[in-house]
């Protein structure tokens, strides 16, 4: 059973001020997009939950031995989590083919908790439903529903409440892979961090100040629903952006690529480090891939979105 589960991309990330469970409410567009991993579940020893990561998966050798094999991963956690829930007696064996950068904002560690829960519920014939593994995925993690999902979707609450979105695809995107990842629960304390200092009022400090009226733009609705790529471009945005670039200036010099490189519009992807480029198409998505990899970036994906969610694609 081989299930394949996408990365995700922010196009609008608004963030309020933390809730008491320290959480931060949010209003954010996901899409997803052509990047994929796959996990391919076995069955095991009653409750026996392993996972391993396959040797061959296209990331450097040193991130793929940084993944947990353990509880760790949410992948398992996943997995165990419906075993608890549904009462079953089945084990499984995961194997983890990983394309999508680990901590790089593409939540690649989520989607695998959701390709984990399509392959389990498979494989154990739990057959819950899409609506009851959502109510899984959001215990398991902000992100996990949408990837359940997948297309384009309104993210509400901490994420974890979606609801589909009309967007006429596809849409073409080159995303610029940075080494390094970045803890994205530092990158929500360094956004708080930031709009608590002395000044952050000052002219030019403007995006960093709390979103009061958390929403999606209806500039950003109107052009995924027209398809108009210089309108998207001009609407997207990223609350998280100024404290990634704050934990990561170089990234600065990334984004100001986007001028030479003429893509329509430039954002850290969700907590980042990971770039997104908007592209008018193909070629352009070509044009912007040389133009990024002889700016020095290390490594581009073209990417190509709205894509389906976690799905059974072989077994
Ligand atoms: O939900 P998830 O476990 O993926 O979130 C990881 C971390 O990101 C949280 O522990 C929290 O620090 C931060 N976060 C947040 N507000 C959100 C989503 C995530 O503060 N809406």
């Amino acid at each position: 059973m081989t299930v394949q589960t996408p990365a995700k991309i922010n196009l609008s990330l608004a963030v309020g001020p933390p809730r008491h469970d320290g959480y931060h409410p949010l209003v954010t567009v996901y899409q997803a997009v052509s990047l994929f991993d796959h996990v391919i579940a076995t069955p095991a020893a009653p409750g026996e939950v392993t996972l391993e990561v396959d040797p061959s998966s296209p990331l450097p050798a040193d991130v793929l031995a940084a993944v947990p094999t353990d509880d760790g991963n949410l992948a398992v956690r996943a997995a165990r989590l419906l075993a608890e829930r549904t009462g079953t007696t089945g084990g499984a064996r995961l194997r983890l083919h990983k394309a999508i950068p680990v901590a790089a904002g593409l939540a690649g560690g989520s989607s695998d908790a959701a390709a984990a829960l399509v392959a389990c519920n498979r494989l154990w014939g739990t057959r819950l439903s899409r609506a009851e593994l959502q109510v899984i995925a959001a215990e398991l993690g902000s992100d996990v529903p949408f990837c359940l999902v997948g297309g384009t979707a309104i993210g509400h609450g901490r994420g974890e409440r979606v609801s589909p979105l009309l967007a006429r695809g596809p849409f073409h995107w080159v995303l610029a892979i940075d080494k390094q990842g970045l803890s994205t629960p530092m990158v929500y304390a360094e956004l708080d961090r930031l709009r608590e200092e002395p000044g952050r009022e000052q002219p030019g400090r403007e995006g960093v100040l709390p979103t009061t009226e958390l929403d999606v733009p209806d500039a950003l609705v109107n052009a995924l629903r027209s398809g108009d790529v210089p309108a998207l471009g001009r609407a997207m945005f990223n609350d998280l952006q100024p404290a990634a670039l704050s934990l990561r200036p170089d990234l600065c010099e990334v984004l100001e690529l986007r001028p030479a490189v003429h893509a329509h519009g430039a954002l850290v992807s969700g907590s980042g480090p990971t770039c997104l480029f908007l592209a008018h198409g193909e070629h352009d998505a070509d044009t912007i891939s040389v133009g990024l990899v002889g700016g020095g970036l290390h490594a581009v994906h073209r990417v190509v979105g709205p894509v389906p969610g976690a799905r059974v694609v072989e077994g």
